[in-house]
């Protein structure tokens, strides 16, 4: 955590020092969007970004901010959070107020968190629950997915009315975590299809939940109980194969999926295969999986390595690289951190059976700071792919764009500038050189030369609405191109006779209790042949082909003729043969 000096609720200011604090112009700098980069000033006021370019007019009382050699970026949106969870018997440790605060010390100036409903719960309830937590709390702005853990008329009626009526455009399924939050595959398949109906994007963590629980208890049973065994019980191929299973069931509801913590290669690899079929989905890296890897589960030091626990688990050291190929490629779209913080004390439940210990890691003030680092000082990511991964994808998959993700006159004034050179320890020892100078969080400046100025309540929730265009457009074409192929087959319709099956069955229970040999009364194989197989033979003396070949006592059809020796092929595939093959 930053330890700059934090102020809270300062709300009740001079009004020369509310203007000041409300038209800020960041001059000197080079605006970074996705698709650019160009020297300009900006100017902001009221939360909103007024004007971009050079020799702007502005008006008096203006806070200037000198940007010179910096880059201004938009703000990070960070689509993947856990603040003050209930989960595994505990809560996350970050609060959405200690979380945001993290966020906004980092650049990132927008989370979006989930609503953690557990199994047999009411959505709408928690939905409400996380509002009341957030609204008091949060210091930047943020929106809300939904998990859905159950399927029925009441969960398919919450999340129309989410939808419709309380901002909400994307919904979560696990495939792990059975009884509290697991789905089966026809659940997810219901829930898929409603997104889709309702224009949402479907969510899902993706992790063969039922085989890695048998696999941790074996483990167990072998003696396996520090947190090596978490990563040993979530062998990567759980993780490929339920991607690969949830994008099937995407695909089959034709509903766009976004495929959080993409933490293994092939998995990733199997969502970019899917994208080059045609298939509207998306992958999330996170910050963990971009710079940690597993051998911290080999750690000696307990705290150390359950410190890393999460799942998915952090894989082998060449996976980062694979998964950052994939970013840069735009195969993967966005990134996220997942971040979901445990005190020592509570890691501690499980410090007797890896099993128990709560799951989750830090990243949310950490994430600009380690992609710049590990993605553009590198040369994997320039500039402008730096900010579609940190912001402006989310913000067209969310349905946030231009409002968020993009320095524009009209979008809001959540912006980061960095500044370059500078060294700052993250992610253990990590040496960064781009850290927020300063973050503009709605309009006030909350990180100004490095100091931390945050207001508890201050964020707004944003709604997000149904139906984002950079994900919905492409899929409604896909959906009428793939029905079109969808059609019935004109023929004559079949009118010949239908087997009469409940006749079928009389029929052969009378012919049973005739044969001698039906109630065990001495018939031998040969009267149990005769029982199974009702076909007459073919004239020569086959098996009838529409009889089955399969009996109970294993008896076959020709077990009472003689053995032949050998079988003359006259036509065989590939031509007649002259001699005799056995
Ligand atoms: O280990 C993790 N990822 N904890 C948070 C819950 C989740 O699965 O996203
Ligand atoms: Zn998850
Ligand atoms: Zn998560």
């Amino acid at each position: 955590m930053n330890d700059a000096k934090v102020q809270i609720g300062v709300n009740k200011l001079g009004h020369h020092v509310q203007s000041s604090q409300n038209r800020l112009l960041i001059k000197g700098g080079k605006v970074v969007n996705d698709d650019g980069i160009q020297e300009a000033d900006v100017y902001v006021e009221g939360g909103v970004i007024k004007q971009v370019g050079t020799g702007l007019l502005t008006p008096g009382g203006v806070r200037v901010i000198d940007a010179a050699g910096m880059l201004i970026m938009p703000g990070g949106i960070d689509p993947h959070t856990h603040m003050q969870m209930p989960f595994m018997g505990t809560h996350s440790a970050d609060d959405f107020y200690t979380g945001t605060r993290a966020a906004l010390a980092g650049g990132t100036t927008m989370i979006i968190d989930f609503v953690a409903c557990p199994r047999g719960d009411s959505l709408m309830d928690w939905y409400n629950k996380y509002r009341a937590w957030a609204d008091e709390k949060v210091c930047c702005d943020y929106g809300l997915h939904v998990i859905v853990p159950q399927w029925g008329d009441k969960t398919a009626n919450e999340m129309a009315t989410l939808v419709k009526e309380k901002g909400i455009n994307s919904f979560k399924c696990f495939m792990a975590y059975r009884n509290v939050f697991l789905l089966e595959d026809d659940e997810m398949l219901n829930v898929f299809q409603a997104c889709r109906k309702l224009g949402a994007v479907a969510q899902v963590h993706a992790e063969n939940g039922k085989i890695i629980e048998r696999k941790a208890e074996q483990l167990v049973a072998d003696g396996i109980r520090g947190p090596e065994g978490h990563s040993y019980s979530r062998p990567e191929a759980m993780e490929i194969e339920a991607t690969t299973r949830a994008l099937a069931i995407a695909d089959e509801a034709n509903c766009p999926l976004y495929v959080v913590h993409v933490m293994s290669a092939e998995a990733g690899e199997a969502i970019s295969k899917a994208r080059r079929r045609g298939q509207v989905c998306y992958g999330e890296p996170i910050a963990a999986g971009l710079a940690c890897d597993n051998s911290s589960y080999q750690h000696t030091c307990w705290r150390h390595a359950a410190g890393h626990v999460l799942s998915p688990p952090l894989r082998d050291p060449s996976t980062k690289e694979r998964l950052w190929r994939m970013l840069a490629t735009g195969e993967l779209t966005c990134t996220g951190t997942d971040h979901c913080v445990f005190k020592a004390d509570q890691k501690a439940l499980g410090k007797d059976d890896f099993r128990r210990i709560p799951n989750g890691v830090n990243g949310v003030e950490d994430r600009m700071s380690v992609l710049w680092e590990k993605g553009v000082e590198t040369g994997i990511l320039d500039p402008c792919q730096f900010v579609a991964a940190t912001s402006t994808n989310a913000a067209k998959v969310f349905n946030l764009y231009p409002q968020k993700g993009r320095i524009a006159v009209g979008s809001d004034a959540d912006i980061v500038t960095h500044h370059q050179n500078v060294d700052f320890n993250i992610f253990e020892g990590m040496v960064c050189h781009g850290i927020a100078e300063f973050v503009i969080s709605g309009g006030r400046l909350v990180v100004d030369e490095r100091q931390l100025k945050v207001t508890q309540g201050a964020g707004r929730f944003v709604p997000m609405p149904a139906f984002p265009p950079y994900v919905y457009n492409r899929l409604e074409k896909r959906e009428a191109a793939k029905s079109a192929g969808t059609v019935a087959v004109a023929r004559d319709a079949y009118d010949g006779p239908v087997i009469d099956l409940k006749a079928e069955q009389e029929r052969q229970k009378a012919v049973a209790k005739e044969q001698p040999g039906a109630a065990g009364g001495g018939g031998g194989p040969e009267a149990a042949a005769e029982n199974v197989f009702h076909r007459p033979p073919t004239r020569g003396g086959g098996r009838h082909m529409q009889e089955s070949s399969f009996s109970l006592s294993g008896a076959q059809f020709d077990d009472t003729k003689p053995a032949r020796s050998g079988i003359r092929t006259h036509q065989p595939p590939g031509g007649a043969s002259s001699g005799s093959l056995w």
